[in-house]
Formats: C-alpha cells, structure tokens, sequence
C-alpha cells in the first residue's frame, strides 16, 4: 500500500526544501513534520490509526516570502496527489452553488493518473515484452501447438504482404535442412510437423534478432490501431443527488459516454516496424494494468497521504461580524469548508473518498484579519500555525543565487542558447538584493516577487540585443546595475510604475 509515497525524516525534507526555500525555518520544520507524522500514523496499529487526526497547518505571512513555494516543493517531494486551490474563489460572483467538494474529485483525478502512471512504469519490461512477441506473430507465424497437423499450420495468419518470402522461405529451409534438427534429445525420429514448428521457432528467433539489431525499421506490417479502452470495464456513473453536483454529472455523463461510444479511430493501419511496436507496447501496457487496482490504488493515496493546499485563506475570514453582503458569503464559504477538512466522505466518479486524513495546509497574508476571524470549528481544524518572516536584503541576496533554479541561473541558461555567456558578478548581486530591499520598502512590500522586476530591469537591454551578441561574454557587475535601477528608484512615478 502506498509505495509510491516517499518516506523522509523531517530532517531530510528541511534539508531537500532548503534547496528551494531561503530562510522560513519555521514553516519548513511545520510541514516536514506534519509529513513524517502521517507516515507514523501508517505504522500504527488499525483501530487506534483511525482516531490518529492529521494536524493542519495555517502558514501566516506576506505576500512573496515563499508559502506556495514550501508546499508545491512538499508534494514533489512527497509524491503525494497536491492541489492547491484559492480559498477566494469559492466566494467569486456566479460561484455560489459550486460545491469545494470539488476539490476532493479533482484531487482524485490528480492521484488516478499518478498511479496509473507508476503501474505503466512497473508494467512497461513485460508490456515490451509482449509487444515484441505480437509484433514477431506479424513477422513471422507461430509454431504450432502440440498434436496439430501440418494443414493447420499452414492455415495461420501470415500477411504475406509483410514478410519477404524469401527471407523466411530460406530461413525455414536452412533449419529444416539442417543435420541435427531432426532428432530430439530422446533419439527419437521427429513427425514431420514438428521438425517444422522447429524451423519455425528457428526463423522466429531470426527475425527476433533482427528485429532487435533494427534490421526490420524500413518493413511495414498491418495492425489494429484502435487505442487501447482506459477506464473500468463498464461504463458507470454515479449519480449523487446534493446540490451543486450538476457539472460532475455531465463530466461524468461525458466521460461515460466517450467511453460507451468507444473512438472512432478503431482501424487496420499499415506502420513501420518502429511506429507498431510502440502502438503494440502501449495496448499490452492497457492490458496489463489492471484499472480496478489502480482507482483502488489511487482512493487509498488520496485519503491517506493526499495534501490539499487552501491559499488565500484569509480572504474568507471575516473581520467585519455585522455581517454585511460580503462576510456572510464568507462565512458560508467557511462553513461549506468545513465539513470536508473535519472528514467526510466525497462522492467521485471513481467511488467514495474519505477525507479524513487528508492534510490541508491553508495560507494568507492576514493582514486584515487575523486567524482568530475565521469561525472557531475551522479554527480548531488548524492547530499549528507558522509564520513566515518577512525577507531581508541578506536573504534577497541568497534567493537571487542559492535555490537549484534560481533566477540568475535561469536569466543564464535563457541567455545561453543565444549563444551569450551570462555571468552575475558579486557586487552585482549584492546591487540587485539592495535595489529589491529599498523598492519593497519605498513602495509595498512584494516580498521576492520584487527579484523578478528588478532583474527584468537589469537585463532589459542584453535581452533585446542578446541575440546579436553571439559568443560574447557579458558581466552584470555593481556599476552596471546602478546605471539601469538609480534613475528608476530615484524617481518615485517612475518607480512605482517600473519596478
Ligand atoms: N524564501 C524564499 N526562497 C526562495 N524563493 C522565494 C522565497 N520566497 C519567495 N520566493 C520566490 O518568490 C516567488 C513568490 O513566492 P510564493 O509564490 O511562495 O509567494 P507566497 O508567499 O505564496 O505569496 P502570496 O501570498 O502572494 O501567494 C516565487 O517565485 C518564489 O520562488
Ligand atoms: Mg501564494
């Protein structure tokens, strides 16, 4: 059960989000250990696991300073179905009626296709396997079973136009000529029909070598393209009568019916040997996998490992408790939340998901409100808060360098397939992290969004000229930043504007 799901010490996913993630040690240590908890809970024995509640986390802090970083870096890492939603939307105009319990069924999506995906991996050496005895059936036909007559034999399938008669003709003939082929180990003298299955298997074996050393790419041979069906054998929906539902429904209605009616794709095509193996390969895979297992699968990942990820959680806090137009929808919001984050159990296409278990990180700025504005059973679902710090010029200085794909490192590898060698030197870093500082302070702090537009800034003009300048070497040093950013920063119109 749940192989995929790695499981890391919270020391070892501090050290993997610090690849990603300046500073934030708080919030980093809080969801390496809300990780590592759901994966002691697995071990625990089965009635007392079931009483064992996942512990959700609030991440408190401004905008830019890394909260969607930290969790979309948690779920790679995890390996767990993620999806990240905006707790504002639910509240959008037109919206109302559309249950979050979508949520649920989207996360689901996301978990049937990952497991699918690893089923696929784990099948693929036996898929191509198969593939390549399908594909030599084409080539070259089977031997016989046992006890079958030589008429039989020669009634198999062999599409001569795909086989060059004179390859097999005097490959069957060199075997059957051959001097010891016509004894078995026994000493016994073999029937006539056997010492044929043996040239057969022979020239199979020929043609599987062949077909290895791709010897055979340029032959053509004729198959059923009709994609393999994906989904459960019968073609079911459920239906589940609560408000809201309607859209699943006609999904569903959709998806059954696509299914139902089958592609209209279903025909005999003549491929190249290369392009039929790998439609062979895909329709043994289809075969293989086993979908039951895989919903089965993928339900089980959901409720036990999944991570759903609410920003914006403080856009339905309501300060206001007057319960003006807004807050009220706010506050249904809220509690339409709710059920789902204290366990319930979700209809979706592919059967009913607990939710239980499921980890909810919600996140937002709450500068407006605070998390005590937030009804108090929601309040109650979310025992750990974090905050994140605001970041510094130091800090600045780090995430413009230290993550594995940096912005420096990005601008340079865009700049690299122009030919041009980009290179940051260490004033210029320090410039660009000063600049970023002074802006947020000048202006809203946008946190290490401000990087962005400070560096597009900076290279404004090497990326217009950039595909000019082939095999140059060009250094952003402290003068050079200077130049670009001072007229911006000194100007507080412009500023505003620009940066
Ligand atoms: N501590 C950090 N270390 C490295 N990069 C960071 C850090 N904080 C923010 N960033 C970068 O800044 C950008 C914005 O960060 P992120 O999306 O995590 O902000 P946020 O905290 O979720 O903000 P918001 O409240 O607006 O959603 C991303 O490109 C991210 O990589
Ligand atoms: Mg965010």
């Amino acid at each position: 059960m749940s192989a995929g799901i790695k499981n890391f010490t919270p020391r070892e996913v501090m050290s993997e989000l610090d690849r990603f993630v300046i500073g934030q040690k708080d919030a980093k240590r809080a969801v390496a250990i809300a990780m590592r908890n759901r994966w002691r809970r697995q071990q625990v024995e089965a009635g007392l696991r079931e009483e064992i509640m996942p512990k959700n986390i609030i991440m408190i802090g401004a905008t830019g300073v890394g909260k969607t970083e930290i969790a979309r870096r948690l779920s790679k890492l995890a390996n767990a179905p993620f999806i990240k939603v905006e707790a504002s939307k639910f509240t959008e105009v037109g919206y109302v009626g559309k249950d979050v319990e979508s949520m649920i069924r989207e996360l689901t999506e996301i978990a049937v296709s990952m497991i699918k995906e690893e089923y696929s991996e784990r099948v693929k050496v036996k898929a191509e396997e198969l593939a390549e005895e399908r594909l030599l059936d084409l080539l070259v036909p089977k031997p016989a079973p046992k006890q079958k007559k030589k008429k039989e034999v020669a009634n198999q399938e062999i599409d001569l136009n795909d086989i060059n008669l004179n390859d097999f003709e005097s490959l069957t003939k060199s075997m059957l000529d051959s001097g010891d082929s016509d004894e078995n180990s026994d000493g016994d003298v073999k029937t006539e029909s056997e010492i044929e299955d043996q040239g057969l298997i022979a020239t199979r074996e020929k043609f599987r070598q062949m077909l290895r050393d791709k010897k055979l790419d340029n032959r053509f041979v004729e198959l059923d393209t009709t994609p393999p069906k994906q989904g459960m054998g019968i073609p079911m929906i459920e239906v589940v009568a609560s408000p809201g539902n309607f859209e699943d429904i006609g999904k569903s209605l959709r998806d059954m019916l696509s299914g139902a009616m089958g592609p209209k794709s279903s025909k005999r095509k003549k491929l190249k040997v290369p392009e039929a193996i790998e439609i062979l390969i895909e329709q043994e895979a289809a075969k293989l996998i086993d979908m039951d297992a895989v919903v089965k699968e993928a339900i089980e990942r959901v409720q036990d490992s999944g991570i759903v990820f609410i920003d914006e959680i403080d856009k339905i806090a309501s300060k206001d408790k007057s319960g003006h137009g807004p807050d009220i929808s706010r506050e249904g919001v809220q509690r339409d939340i709710l059920p789902i984050v204290e366990g319930s159990r979700v209809h979706t296409k592919y059967g009913v998901v607990a939710t239980d278990h499921i980890l909810f990180i919600a996140a937002g700025a709450f500068h407006v409100s605070k998390p005590s504005d937030l009804i108090p059973e929601l309040q109650g679902r979310f025992p750990i808060r974090v905050e994140l710090q605001p970041l510094t010029e130091a800090d600045f200085l780090r995430i413009l360098t230290e993550p594995a794909h940096s912005l420096t490192k990005q601008y340079s590898a865009l700049m690299k397939t122009e030919g041009v060698d980009l290179e940051f030197a260490s004033d210029g870093l320090t410039e660009m992290a000063r600049y970023a500082a002074l802006a947020n302070q000048q202006m809203e702090n946008i946190g290490a969004r401000r990087l962005h537009t400070i560096l597009e800034n900076v290279l404004d003009e090497i990326s217009f000229s950039a595909s000019e300048k082939q095999n140059e070497k060009l250094v952003i040093d402290g003068a050079y930043v200077k130049k670009c950013l001072d007229p911006l920063i000194k100007n507080e119109d412009l500023s505003r504007y620009i940066l």
